[in-house]
């Protein structure tokens, strides 16, 4: 099987940020590692502090921010880093040519019952004029994204990247360490059966999503004429993992409970490189309202409401939006 550094060569992607991916991912399989140990290594339950989202944070949300920090800090390319768990940038190398955005432990509250969690990542370049602890160059579009993906700590801790020349699957090899190709190029089938989304905040949806469910929910006697499944693991990394292999919608959208906060999911380290892995594989991300990774941000934190997946069922979500 296909080494990933074969698979990075062959998309033309520059020595520099292959290096880059292989001192992150270094520090993914450290996670990978951490997080296998569960109650053995004591790593599990929450700590007393709350991240800058006023979300409690878990012991492993600390460890592995903690450790993407340092690898990523001590490698010499990245000029600053943004993450869920730290307040602002964090300040690296000022010769460093890369930016970092990560959310170092998605869906960590599934860690209290040994279900799926995730690291997740964007990279761009990084300014030649920016300071390292300038966060304003962060204030990027996701097209400006040069690689993205996430690493799933499932039964098999996997890989799903892209460098914009599709997106590719890889398992970890624990008897070697390295990541292995095992799905090139994954397609996500256009049309779907299945949707993803946290129906018990239903009543505080708008209208369009709101029609938009009860017409899925009403299968072969509503206007689709057609039954569909739900499905909801409250990690993104392991929804938007079943809908890359086998299709179907993933949709947490805008919340009227607080209008200031437009979704729950955040723009920089989830729902762009989400929305890139999504496109990369022919699918689709949007915010209802536009392609996310047109949407321009105006904080690092920023939050954006999400629809991605299968190419049909997100241009017939969008369409009632219109
Ligand atoms: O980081 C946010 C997150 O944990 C996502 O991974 C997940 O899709 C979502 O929140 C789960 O939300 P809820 O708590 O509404 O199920």
């Amino acid at each position: 099987m296909k080494r990933l550094n074969s698979q990075l060569q062959q998309d033309g992607a520059p020595l520099e940020l292959i290096l880059l991916i292989r001192t992150l991912l270094a520090g993914c399989k450290e996670i990978s590692f951490r997080v296998s140990q569960g109650e053995l290594a004591g790593v599990l339950g929450s700590t007393l502090s709350e991240n800058v989202q006023g979300e409690t944070q878990k012991k492993l949300d600390v460890i592995s921010n903690q450790i993407l920090k340092d690898t990523l800090s001590e490698s010499g390319y990245v000029k600053a880093i943004s993450s869920e768990e730290e307040d602002t940038v964090v300040p690296c190398n000022p010769d460093g040519n890369y930016l970092v955005s990560f959310d170092p432990l998605d869906g960590s509250s599934n860690t209290e019952i040994n279900s799926l969690i995730g690291t997740i990542f964007s990279i761009t370049h990084a300014p030649q004029w920016m300071k390292p602890e300038d966060p304003s160059a962060f204030l990027q579009p996701g097209t400006q994204m040069v690689a993205a993906g996430y690493v799933l700590y499932g039964p098999s801790t996997m890989l799903a990247m892209t460098t914009g020349r599709g997106t590719h699957l890889y398992t970890l090899d624990k008897t070697h360490g390295g990541f292995l190709l095992t799905t090139p190029n994954i397609k996500v089938p256009e049309d779907t059966a299945e949707f993803a989304i946290n129906a018990s905040n239903q009543r505080h949806w708008e209208e369009p999503i709101q029609e938009y469910v009860s017409d899925l929910i009403a299968g072969t006697e509503g206007p689709r004429e057609k039954d569909f499944n739900m499905r909801w693991v409250a990690a993104m990394v392991g929804d938007i993992h079943r809908v890359l292999c086998r299709g179907g919608i993933f949709a947490y959208p805008f919340d009227k409970r607080n209008p200031k906060v437009p979704g729950k999911l955040r723009l920089l380290y989830e729902a762009n490189p989400m929305a890139f892995l999504m496109e990369q594989a022919g699918g689709l991300g949007d915010t209802g309202h536009g392609r996310i990774m047109e949407v321009m941000p105006e904080e690092i934190h920023q939050r954006v409401p999400v629809l991605l997946g299968s190419k049909n069922e997100v241009e017939m979500c969008k369409s009632y939006y219109k």
